[in-house]
Order: structure tokens, then sequence, then C-alpha cells
């Protein structure tokens, strides 16, 4: 099971929780947006981050997928 994490930039509106909670999943651009580091893709043990991060936006931006 491959676990992957999206920021939609439609809803991100720069809350910065991802990127404080979970600093090896999310990064900020230039504005304070955040961003997904790398592909997306959770290394293993990283899974909590992930959730973490999604349930903490207050705008619901991230979405966490399970393949
Ligand atoms: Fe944006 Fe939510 Fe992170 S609003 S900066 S995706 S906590």
């Amino acid at each position: 099971m491959t676990m992957k994490v999206r920021i939609d930039p439609e809803r991100c509106q720069g809350h910065g929780r991802c990127y404080d909670l979970a600093p090896g999943l999310f990064g900020e651009d230039d504005e304070g947006y955040g961003t997904v580091l790398g592909d997306g893709l959770v290394p293993g043990g990283a899974e909590k981050d992930a959730r973490l991060a999604a349930a903490n936006c207050p705008e619901r931006a991230i979405d966490v997928s399970e393949e």
C-alpha cells in the first residue's frame, strides 16, 4: 500500500500547519503556501504525520490517498 499526499492549491490559504507538523512531507513556497516535498509519496513510518497534517489543515486542503 502506497500513501500519497497532495495539496489543493485552490483551497490552501497558507496556514502552515502542514509544514510545521510534518516538515518531512511538506514545505512552503515564497508566500507561505504549503507545498508537497518531492512527489508526495509518504515514506514508511511517516503515515501518521501525513494524517496529522491533513487533519490539522483548517482549509481541508490536504488529500491523503492510499493505493
Ligand atoms: Fe495550506 Fe493547509 Fe498547509 S492551508 S499551508 S495546506 S495547513
